[in-house]
């Protein structure tokens, strides 16, 4: 199991994989970030793309090509924002990994690459976001045999360190 959960330090846009998940907001009209990274590397075609998806409600996930990206596909999420964990943030952020496997499946994807969702302008606490990205790959990779690779790609090498550490938690 663990060959198939990886964690890889670097810039999302660059990942040759099935798809690459995408840290958006509602409006799913790029922003800062990933988002913005992503929608730099992927063109001004994935913004048109998104204009006609009618934006994405938190802990929802909606796919779209890969345009200009070395990735077929984007898997555009929109993670919970931080508020003290108690307006159910836990359970919004389970949502979107289990939304993106549900697509990854539906789509017949092998590798998928996921930022630290909401661990950034979101304000997650890392060690709690990685805890619940683990928990929730590895029950996708128990479900779904076709899903060879999933990458939890950190920016830094201190999100790279917590994810880590979450995977050999238990
Ligand atoms: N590749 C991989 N990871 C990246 C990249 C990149 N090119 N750029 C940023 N990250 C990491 C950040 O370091 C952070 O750990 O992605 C993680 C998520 O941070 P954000 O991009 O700020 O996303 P999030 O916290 O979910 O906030 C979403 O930010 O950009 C806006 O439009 C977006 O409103 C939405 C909000």
């Amino acid at each position: 199991m663990p060959d198939r959960l990886q964690v890889l330090s670097g810039d999302i846009t660059r990942l040759a994989v099935d798809a690459i998940v995408n840290a958006a907001n509602e409006s799913l009209l790029g922003g800062g970030g990933v988002d913005g990274a992503i929608h730099r590397a992927a063109g001004p075609e994935l913004l048109a793309y998104c204009r006609t998806l009618g934006g994405c409600p938190t802990g929802e996930a909606k796919i779209t090509p890969g345009f200009s990206l070395p990735s077929k596909h984007v898997i555009h999420t929109v993670g919970p924002v931080w508020h003290e964990g108690n307006q159910g943030e836990a359970q919004l952020l389970g949502l979107c990994y289990r939304n993106c496997f549900r697509l990854a499946r539906k789509h017949g994807l092998r590798s998928i690459a996921i930022p630290a969702i909401s661990c950034g302008v979101y304000g997650y606490p890392r060690e709690a976001a990685a805890r619940i990205a683990v928990a929730e790959c590895r029950s996708a990779l128990a479900d779904n045999p076709d899903l060879e690779r999933i990458l939890l790609v950190a920016f830094d090498e201190s999100m790279a360190k917590v994810l880590r550490q979450a995977i050999s938690a238990v």
